[in-house]
């Protein structure tokens, strides 16, 4: 008999969070998720066999109390999704002080809050602890300059990122900055060159295949290593 898998989704309304608990359970997995209210889960709520957790994570009480509430579980793996775009347009001299450190709250420090209250409940020698993180977020990019707070938040995200696998000396842990191509949500705009279900397919096959090798990893869905 095999066991089912068992994985943590952070930020799974809607979008790529949501896609990732639809391809997880397509797959077999046992999937936690979590939205910033359980009682309004949305359209997880139509996803089959998920336990939708709250958590908003900018809020660390919020984060001991998931914690507590995942006590004694061992997860193969946490894939950290949430993440906003911050105000627009991102006109240095006019966007407000407040909303700069709001967005750089969320996109860059809250995923390593989360991640090291969880580290210790990643399957050992086969765990992977995922970030999302964006192909703008490589220093040297030149595109998406219009969002330039947006692209320095996920530069910042993949600097804490290499700071937290540096410190907690997890040779086993697969961790990975991931790309999720340009895509389709309300974030990536009607626009965008690929849909939720390609990106979350290939995200998940590379997942599979980062397993069990270690180390830190800044690949996009298609298993490409972009440049930090
Ligand atoms: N779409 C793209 O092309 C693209 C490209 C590169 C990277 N990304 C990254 O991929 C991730 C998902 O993006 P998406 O396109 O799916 O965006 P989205 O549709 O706007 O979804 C964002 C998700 O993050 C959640 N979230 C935001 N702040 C949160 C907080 N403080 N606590 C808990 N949950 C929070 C949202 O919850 P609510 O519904 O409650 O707001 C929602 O579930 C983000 O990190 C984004 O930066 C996206």
């Amino acid at each position: 008999m095999t066991t089912r898998k068992h994985a943590l989704i952070i930020g799974a309304s809607r979008g790529l969070g949501l896609g990732l608990v639809q391809r997880l359970r397509e797959d077999g997995w046992n999937v936690v998720a979590t939205v910033r209210d359980a009682r309004t889960p949305g359209a997880l709520a139509e996803v089959e066999g998920v336990r939708v957790e709250s958590l908003d994570m900018n809020d660390t009480a919020l984060l001991d109390a998931l914690k507590q509430r995942l006590q004694g579980e061992t997860f193969d793996l946490v894939f950290i999704n949430a993440g906003v775009m911050g105000p627009l347009p991102q006109d240095l001299e006019a966007v407000r002080n407040d909303d700069i450190g709001a967005l750089f709250m969320t996109n860059a420090v809250a995923p390593i809050r989360v991640a090291s209250r969880l580290l210790g409940q990643l399957r050992q020698g086969s765990g992977v602890l995922a970030f999302m993180s964006s192909g703008l977020g490589s220093v040297t990019s030149p595109d998406g300059n219009e969002i330039c707070l947006y692209k320095a938040s996920k530069a910042a995200l993949n600097s804490m990122i290499n700071t937290f696998v540096v410190q907690v000396q997890r040779p086993d842990l697969s961790v990975i900055a991931m790309h999720p191509g340009w895509v389709k949500t309300d974030m990536g705009g009607e626009n965008a060159e690929i849909d939720v279900f390609t990106s979350t397919r290939g995200m998940l096959d590379q997942i599979v295949q980062q397993s069990g090798r270690g180390g830190l990893h800044f690949i996009n869905y298609k298993g490409d290593t972009l440049s930090w």
